[in-house]
């Protein structure tokens, strides 16, 4: 039986972003700090202005098809001090809210992705004492304030931030520790099941989840040995994470780019591509079947509604984006068929925006923007909307996807 609540769409069609990548004017968060310290291929600047073309955005995204938007709320717009709250700030949000509901776009509301008001970072983020009330008491607040909403995504990739921040010192604080970055996930993962309880207490039928990062690893080689170790790498990176927030999470949030290669050459840290292979302006090979395997993966271990909450792909070759959308919601069209309930996908992004360390150059967007500001709708977007208008089987059928080999 499903849990997807007949009020909503049955399939989101959506397109996903977060503040800090888009919005410009950020001087509270530690990503800006981390920019200025030039840290980054280049600093994010106001080069998007999403804050302040927030209607003609909403309105591109509707023309491309979509009915659903993923933001996300910027903690320090929000309390750029502590216990000083931005009325304004909280009206400018509901402002976005409204304008992209009357549009027709389901909103899905993360309240986490990847950045912290410099006071929560300089007391110690993540491991900081005092953050899972602090946090929770941001969290109780945009709840109140943003009644309406009924999807709320806590923490995005509990596991990436950790990673990049706190193991491979590429993104802020800069640490290199593992020990410490296995902290850090915990505590997010500690904080969200306590943010689940605190919004569902506030708004019983919000649906509530993360965004869940996953790789497909795929064994270098056929022998036992790398498939052991490519299994290894699925249920420690992906699976464990999903895993600890048992029955604190209404759907299974899935943002799925690419597969890498598990070899004992490298053990902790597979390949992300074959020799010969084309790759992304990120480098990473295209694998629309490991989106396949991991939805039949998620709906059999957690009987939950599936949403696909980031795909998508940086290229400056349309036909390229268009095959890697057709490719992937084809992918997400055989695991429901197969059983999977999945209700959304959200393509990573609406336009192109700031990719953290690699700054502009990666261009992921459906919608180009140019150095003036100027929205340009590229080709690409095409297949995004014959999607949209081909539909998607929801609800789920008795037979469940076969297990990834
Ligand atoms: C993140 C996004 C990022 C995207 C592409 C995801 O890991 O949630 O913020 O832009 O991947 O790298």
């Amino acid at each position: 039986m499903s849990t997807w609540p007949g009020t909503l769409a049955p399939f989101l069609w959506g397109v996903a972003s977060s503040s800090h990548q888009v919005e410009g004017h950020q001087p509270g968060n530690d990503w800006t700090r981390w920019e200025a310290a030039g840290k980054t291929a280049e600093p994010s600047g106001n080069r998007i202005d999403h804050w302040n073309h927030f209607r003609e955005d909403v309105a591109l995204y509707r023309d491309v098809g979509a009915n659903a938007s993923r933001i996300s709320l910027e903690w320090s717009r929000l309390e750029p001090n502590p216990g000083t709250w931005d009325e304004a700030a909280f009206d400018h949000y509901a402002e976005m809210l409204d304008t992209s509901r009357d549009a027709g776009l389901e909103p899905l509301v993360t309240l986490s992705h990847f950045t912290l008001p410099l006071w929560v970072a300089d007391a110690g983020g993540w491991l900081w004492s005092g953050m899972e009330d602090a946090f929770l008491r941001f969290v109780d607040r945009a709840v109140r304030r943003f009644s309406a909403v009924r999807l709320w995504c806590t923490i995005n990739e509990p596991t990436v931030h950790p990673l990049m921040g706190y193991e491979e010192g590429v993104w802020p604080p800069g640490g290199r520790s593992i020990r410490v970055g296995l902290r850090v996930l915990d505590r997010e993962l500690q904080i969200h099941r306590r943010a689940y309880r605190a919004i569902k207490a506030l708004r019983p039928d919000a649906l509530v989840g993360l965004a869940h990062h996953m790789v497909r690893f795929r064994p270098l080689l056929g022998t036992p040995a790398h498939q052991a170790l490519a299994r290894f790498l699925h249920r420690t990176f992906n699976a464990w994470a999903v895993e600890q927030c048992q029955g604190s999470q209404d759907y299974i949030g899935l943002n799925y780019y690419s597969c890498r290669w598990a070899t004992w050459r490298r053990p902790l840290n597979p390949f992300s591509s074959r020799p010969g292979r084309p790759l992304t302006q990120m480098g990473w090979e295209v694998d629309p079947d490991g989106l396949y395997d991991l939805v039949g993966w998620a709906a059999r271990r957690f009987a939950l509604p599936i949403l696909v909450t980031e795909n998508g792909i940086a290229t400056d070759d349309e036909e390229e984006r268009s095959r890697y959308i057709a490719g992937h919601v084809d992918a997400l069209r055989r695991a429901a068929q197969a059983g999977a309930d999945v209700r959304g996908y959200f393509y990573w992004s609406g336009l192109d925006n700031f990719e953290w360390a690699e700054g502009y150059r990666p261009h992921f967007g459906l919608i180009a923007v140019g150095d003036d500001g100027a929205r340009t709708v590229k080709a690409g977007a095409g297949q995004f909307l014959a999607e949209t208008r081909t539909g998607f089987p929801t609800g789920p059928s008795p037979h469940l996807v076969p297990p990834p080999p």
